[in-house]
């Protein structure tokens, strides 16, 4: 096995006493022991894992916390989307309860972004807190959701309804995990990657534009190039508004039509989490346009390129029949982003000018998204 920790690069989120580093490289889950004792000292650690990831990584993850001289277990739960509940998030709690857990213990989130959320509002409630370590191993946890401190469980009311601002003591991004991950999964992630170019980099998504397949190709490059923009960019937003009540809501662009359109699929595999993204960020450019804001040859830049490395510009066929412009509305207002009854967009000036905007006249979402219908 190789290591080699001097191709790591760390970026550090900048939060007063909350601050700590994210260490991206090849083969850092040899070293994650290492990593945590350096800042941590030696601890009890119970790594949280899922029934994909766990197989694959978690003993390599064990024998590193071993040889830097902590203890501890793991705990498997279910893969998918359905473990972010309370029924889930009851049974982790009383099996770490049962377990003997202590303020000292450290919870390590071994998996992608479920996996990291449920982990990480676990580790804010349980026993008032404990620290918590996220090792992401999809692109989309490597990008986005293991930084910055979002934690969340699902409600029967909506996704990610119920949940925390909780920062994790470290991330350490394996870029060599990506290997195993399947192909849908990395491009669901590339799609949250494109976002960061997208809301304020319009070099990085030109560099996406000529060299993004390689991501998906898997190059360690081109793979490392793109985490560490993503995350130096989010940890940039996260720095100055660490609770959204600024500039962090840029980060959802396109999410609000994202979030619509995985309620109408149920949250599950006709189209994940990236998918939706990809096609609510044209949506986004093409509001934009619509509204006269941005020039419509960005908004076809960003569609070409999403089609050219395969991701989704338009709508699946619905599961029940047409899609319905009106349900579609209803969800956007359930929304956490909802302000007074007004729903939140992000909207952009051009490709890496991203504004925020609760001003979007309902009028003008009823004419784009018949348009989507009739595309479906
Ligand atoms: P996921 O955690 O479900 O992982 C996707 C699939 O890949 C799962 O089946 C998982 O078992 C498998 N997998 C993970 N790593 C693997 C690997 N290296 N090799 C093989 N298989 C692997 O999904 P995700 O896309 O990582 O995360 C989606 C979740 O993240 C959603 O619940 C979303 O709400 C949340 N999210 C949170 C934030 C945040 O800021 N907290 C941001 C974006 C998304
Ligand atoms: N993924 C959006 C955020 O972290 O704010």
């Amino acid at each position: 096995m190789s290591q080699n920790p001097d191709s790591t690069q760390t970026i550090t989120v900048d939060l007063g006493p909350r601050s700590y580093d994210i260490a991206i490289g090849p083969d850092l889950l040899d070293n994650a022991g290492a990593l945590i004792a350096e800042r941590l000292g030696e601890r009890h650690v119970v790594i949280i894992t899922d029934s994909n990831v766990g197989p694959i990584y978690a003993e390599r993850l064990e024998n590193s916390l071993a040889q830097a001289g902590h203890t501890g277990r793991t705990i498997q739960i279910d893969a998918g989307e359905q473990s972010k509940s309370f029924v889930y998030l009851e049974s982790l709690l009383n099996d770490l309860l049962q377990d003997g857990l202590e303020r000292g213990t450290v919870l390590v989130a071994l998996g992608g972004g479920v996996i990291g959320d449920l982990t990480g509002f676990t580790a804010s409630i349980a026993l008032r807190g404990v620290e918590f370590v996220q090792i992401p191993t999809t692109l989309l946890a490597q990008v986005d959701s293991s930084v910055g401190g979002k934690t969340a469980i699902n409600s029967p009311h909506g996704k990610n309804l119920v949940g925390t601002f909780y920062q994790p003591r470290l991330v350490i991004a394996d870029t060599n995990t990506l290997k195993t991950l399947p192909p849908r999964e990395l491009a669901a992630g590339y799609a949250e990657t494109v976002k960061y170019g997208l809301l304020g980099d319009p070099e990085f998504f030109g560099w996406l534009e000529a060299d993004g397949a390689k991501v998906l190709e898997g190059d360690p490059t081109a793979q490392t190039r793109a985490i560490v923009r993503a995350c130096e960019m989010k940890a940039e937003i996260v720095n100055q508004d660490e609770r959204e009540t600024g500039r962090r809501a840029l980060l959802n662009l396109g999410h609000t039509f994202a979030h619509a359109l995985e309620a109408e699929t149920g949250f599950g595999d006709l189209l994940l989490h990236g998918e939706a993204v990809s096609i609510g960020m044209v949506l986004a450019f093409d509001l934009s346009v619509a509204l006269g804001l941005c020039p419509a040859e960005d908004a076809t830049r960003v569609r070409d390129h999403f089609k050219a490395v395969g991701l989704p510009i338009h709508v699946p066929v619905h599961p029940n029949g047409n899609w319905n412009t009106q349900i579609l509305i209803d969800h956007m207002g359930r929304d956490k982003k909802v302000q007074a009854g007004r729903t939140t967009f992000i909207l952009v000036r051009g490709i890496g000018e991203a504004f925020v905007t609760n001003e979007v006249e309902e009028a003008e979402l009823v004419r784009l998204l018949d348009t989507l219908a009739k595309a479906a």
